[in-house]
């Protein structure tokens, strides 16, 4: 008894490593692209206009798909967006509200508290829309996902043919970075689709870059003031630490 119980326990033991190990695997084979960005490292901050720029492409390509429940419009500000402009680009949305003094729900323009518009009901009708794929919430996925905004990145530009050893069924396509070299997102971004305004190359690896900017922004907008809260801890403890000395070696100067 005592041995089958063993027996089963590490069975169920391997059985959870294997998807772990064909998972790290497949990052060898497919290393996922090192994109520079303007947010790393420890002074790292965002680029406003590359933020500007990636929520337009979220805007006008992703958000036909992918929800972002966590953002709302006033949140935009931190893009360098005036109260003014993002009241109008909540009233272009329509919201239903309600119910109403006569107990009717109504429609109502957005407003810059409301949260970012679904582009589905609920999830059945995303996933009953995209073939049974769901296309997940956008507004935490660089955190979701190892690698983050590299993820994104690798992911929009992770198309291509696919390798003999890859079977690629209808509604799938092949792409390099999604576990498993399969997704069931048509490759989203094309060269020329959205228009810059402000003369950026309009090409799919810029798109990719500037929306995994915009959604690593939505889903950490505090990085800013967390690098700039961890630079002055740093130059107080230093200051501190040179008082400190300076201070021993005062007090410990009489003695010999
Ligand atoms: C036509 C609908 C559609 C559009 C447009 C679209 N997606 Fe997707 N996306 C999907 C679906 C469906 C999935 C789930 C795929 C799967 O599970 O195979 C997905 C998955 C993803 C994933 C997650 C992969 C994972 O790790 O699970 C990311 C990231 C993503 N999309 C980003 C984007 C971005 C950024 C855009 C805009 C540039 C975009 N998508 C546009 C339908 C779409």
């Amino acid at each position: 008894m005592r041995k089958l119980l063993l027996t089963s326990l590490v069975v169920s033991a391997l059985c959870a490593l294997v998807p772990v190990s064909a998972h790290a695997s497949e990052g060898k084979e497919y290393p996922l692209p090192n994109v520079e960005w303007s947010f790393e490292g420890p002074f790292g901050t965002y680029d406003r206009a590359a933020l500007q720029r990636g929520y337009a492409v979220y805007r006008q390509v992703c958000s036909a798909c992918h929800s972002m429940k966590r953002v709302s419009f006033r949140n935009l500000s931190a893009l360098g967006y005036t109260p003014d402009q993002i009241k109008s680009v909540a009233g272009e949305y329509t919201y239903q509200d309600g119910p109403n003094d006569e107990g009717e729900m109504f429609e109502r323009p957005g407003r810059p508290s409301d949260h970012f518009k679904s582009p589905f009901a609920n999830d059945k009708a995303a996933m009953a829309a995209n073939g049974g794929a769901l296309p997940p919430d956008l507004s935490l996925i660089t955190k979701a996902r190892e690698g983050g905004a590299d993820y994104v990145f690798g992911i929009l530009t992770g198309y291509g043919a696919a390798p003999s050893d890859v079977t690629v069924l209808e509604g799938q396509y092949f792409n390099k970075h999604m576990a498993g070299h399969v997704i069931k997102m048509p490759p989203p971004l094309t060269a020329g689709a959205v228009t810059y305004e402000d003369g950026s190359p309009q090409s799919v690896e810029q798109y990719a870059k500037d929306v995994a900017t915009f959604l690593t922004w939505a889903a950490e907008p505090e990085l800013e003031q967390r690098k700039q809260m961890g630079f002055k801890v740093l130059l107080f403890l230093g200051i501190f630490a040179a008082i400190m000395y300076a201070v021993k070696r005062k007090i410990w100067a009489k003695v010999h």
